[in-house]
């Protein structure tokens, strides 16, 4: 059955019920962190392709990116008994709410639609607990994006960087010409951002998938993570004093009005340009992080299911699964976004070349063993243990602490279970 022959189906049940007097109107609770320029526009065609539907969006936004907040919150309605529709949470975590015995088993729409034929396999083990599918995938992200102003590169005398030389020669142009040349915000998991580009362009995806995949002890305290933190310590030297506590996207916004030059982020940083009527290639550049062109760092958000006793409710879940995986919704989603479509089928004609290279490049990768999971976007290891990883590589950037300190504290964090 595909997605349109689903929701009618579930929609005359719909009716039937409401004739009988049984049925509240179909609605679904999404708990999500969207709340920027771009990531609001993107929600909002989600909340448009469930009206579309008959089913009633109750928005549950908490402020904050990469979702600390959100998580807080989630685990608060989890724990007194109730659970939203959905909640945007991914990678590992997912198993880790399966463990709770909380999930939505959503196999009813994802056998109907072939998920498992429209999805990498990589990415259909990653919605799925036990066998059984529980989220439904939105996009992919790549993390090892830096995002430059042309116009700043062009007053400072700077070229665009490809390798990490050229971003420090970059960088100390712009610094000399009174700009600042790393727009960031002060935050663990945006300090984390930075760090994980760095890794995987100093070390390359082999020393990343050991050292920050694997948590390999002798990857961790070897010479390249040291060499990594000592770039890493460089590059705070490019950062403005108010970064401490800057939201991600105001980070952005830097850039964007030519405030600072370059900045480390996932491509939901292309989503604040698009907002800003920005086009790639004129207004901004999108280059792969210095020395990792040919790697790809992923991130894949998704919105995972959680139980519901109602069986209205349980039906309007399914409605969201499938209207996620529709084509329609991700190509207009992932436009609005920076991301590509996660799923097959989708045509690329409006996507810009930002996304198209992003497209090109996770093909090559995924076929070169050279893509890479996030550790930053909460892809890459269980929650216990990046949160205390995140915690060095904050500590790191925000005190004086050494490389060989940090690599030693990193390798301790990296047992945290
Ligand atoms: C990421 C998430 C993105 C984006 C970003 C900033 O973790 O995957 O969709 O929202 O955080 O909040």
């Amino acid at each position: 059955m595909n997605h349109k022959a689903l929701s009618a189906c579930v929609l005359a049940a719909f009716a039937a019920g409401a004739a009988a007097g049984a049925t509240a109107a179909p609605e679904v609770e999404v708990l999500h962190y969207w709340t920027s320029g771009g990531e609001a526009r993107s929600v909002a065609e989600l909340k448009k392709s469930l009206t579309a539907k008959g089913v009633t969006w109750k928005d549950f936004a908490v402020a904050g990116g990469s979702g600390e907040n959100a998580s807080t919150a989630l685990k608060a309605r989890v724990i007194s008994g109730s659970a939203p529709s959905a909640a945007q949470v991914k990678g590992p975590a997912i198993q880790e709410w399966g463990k709770e015995g909380v999930l939505a088993n959503i196999d009813a729409v994802a056998v109907a639609e072939k998920w498992d034929s429209l999805l990498p396999p990589t990415v259909a083990a990653i919605m799925k607990y036990k066998g059984n599918y529980v989220a439904a995938p939105v996009n992919v992200h790549r993390v090892n994006w830096l995002w430059v102003n042309p116009a700043v590169l062009k007053k400072a005398g700077a070229t665009a960087p490809a390798t990490m030389d050229e971003f420090f020669a970059a960088a100390d142009k712009i610094k000399a010409a009174g700009m600042i040349a790393v727009a960031h915000g002060g935050m663990p998991w945006q300090d984390t951002t930075i760090f994980e580009s760095v890794a995987l362009g100093v070390g390359g995806p082999e020393f990343y998938k050991k050292a920050l995949v694997q948590l390999d002890q002798a990857a961790l305290t070897g010479p390249v993570m040291l060499k990594t933190f000592d770039a890493l310590g460089r590059i705070k030297t490019y950062i403005d004093r108010d970064a401490a506590g800057r939201d991600w996207n105001l980070a952005t916004a830097m850039v964007i009005n030519g405030k600072a030059g370059m900045q480390f982020m996932g491509d939901w940083a292309k989503g604040e340009f698009a907002a800003a009527g920005k086009k790639p290639g004129v207004d901004y550049l999108c280059l792969p992080a210095p020395g990792t062109a040919k790697a790809y760092t992923f991130n894949i958000d998704s919105m995972l299911m959680f139980k519901k006793a109602k069986a209205e409710d349980q039906k309007s879940q399914l409605l969201l699964a499938s209207a996620i995986m529709s084509p329609e919704f991700q190509e207009v989603f992932n436009l609005n976004k920076g991301s590509i479509p996660v799923r097959s089928g989708v045509s690329k004609a409006k996507f810009d070349s930002c996304a198209l290279q992003s497209m090109a490049d996770l093909e090559s990768s995924s076929k070169s063993g050279a893509l890479v999971p996030s550790l930053s976007a909460s892809m890459a290891v269980g929650t216990a243990a990046q949160g205390a990883i995140m915690d060095v590589i904050a500590r790191f950037m925000n005190s004086k602490m050494s490389s060989q300190d940090a690599v030693a504290a990193l390798a301790k964090a990296a047992k945290t279970k």
